[in-house]
């Protein structure tokens, strides 16, 4: 997406951390987290929590919120769900969209996430759209094409102009949340694909997009990944809860 400074390091908090271990996160956080105007931080709490981590957050304008998921709908009755207008008159600017596990436990398809992707777009709301294979298309010599058809999926129903107002992030399915994390040369293989396909789909307009890596990623790992050509920036899970190590993967 335009306009945001690289690296991008997003936040995705999954069902942890609600409304006070939220406020408690932030007081740490924040004394070890210092604006930086060459870098972009963004959080994904929990909808229940996107307020109060928003009001814990209040003194620091640089940093980001986004919602982890919304309704492909633009409103009605569907229980327990979030549209993209609640969304964005919560405080969310970005929403994550495609996530491996909206795809694999909640068997979302690509054609929801196009749906996603659009509505986002209606909104305001800047998509974080999720790619990656699972370990299986990896072994069969699928990545490329696994990543691509995604892609192509999700970004069909945007206008070529509003793809480049998306982010993207590569997450390897068989790296989330395993401690298995992609080496910098297979991250830097696959972006390199993300990359030719998104200027295929959306012109030269599309090298703003921000490619993030995503699957393992800790503070250890963070500075190397961040090295990899093609990286633009980091999509985080497990190692984003801790205060201490979310500042260290801020400041890689
Ligand atoms: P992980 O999750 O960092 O815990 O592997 C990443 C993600 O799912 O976005």
């Amino acid at each position: 997406m335009a306009g945001l400074v690289r690296p991008v390091l997003a936040a995705n908090w999954k069902m942890n951390l609600g409304p006070s271990a939220a406020t408690t996160f932030f007081e740490a956080y924040l004394a070890r987290y210092a604006p930086r105007d060459d870098r972009t931080v963004i959080l994904f709490p929990s909808a229940i929590a996107l307020a109060a981590a928003r009001a814990s957050a209040r003194a620091r304008p640089d940093l980001r919120f986004g919602v982890q998921n919304i309704h492909s709908a633009e409103k009605g009755a569907f229980t327990g769900e979030t549209s993209a207008a609640m969304a964005s008159d919560a405080g969310a600017r970005f929403v994550l969209v495609g996530h491996s596990e909206r795809r694999h436990v909640f068997g979302e398809t690509d054609a929801q996430t196009a749906e996603k992707v659009r509505r986002a777009a209606a909104h305001g709301l800047v998509a974080v759209l999720c790619v990656g294979e699972k370990i299986e298309e990896r072994e069969q010599g699928q990545t490329d094409a696994v990543v691509i058809r995604q892609l192509r999926a999700a970004l069909a129903g945007l206008e070529p102009s509003a793809i480049a107002e998306v982010v993207v992030a590569y997450e390897p399915v068989w790296a989330i949340g395993t401690g298995r994390t992609a080496t910098p040369e297979d991250a830097s293989a696959a972006h390199q694909a993300i990359r030719s396909e998104l200027r295929a789909l959306g012109g030269a307009a599309s090298d703003a997009i921000p490619i993030l890596y995503g699957g393992s990623v800790t503070a250890s790992n963070a500075a190397a990944l961040l090295a990899a050509p093609g990286v633009d920036g980091l999509l985080v899970g497990g190692a984003s809860l801790d205060p201490e190590s979310w500042a260290a993967i801020s400041n890689a």
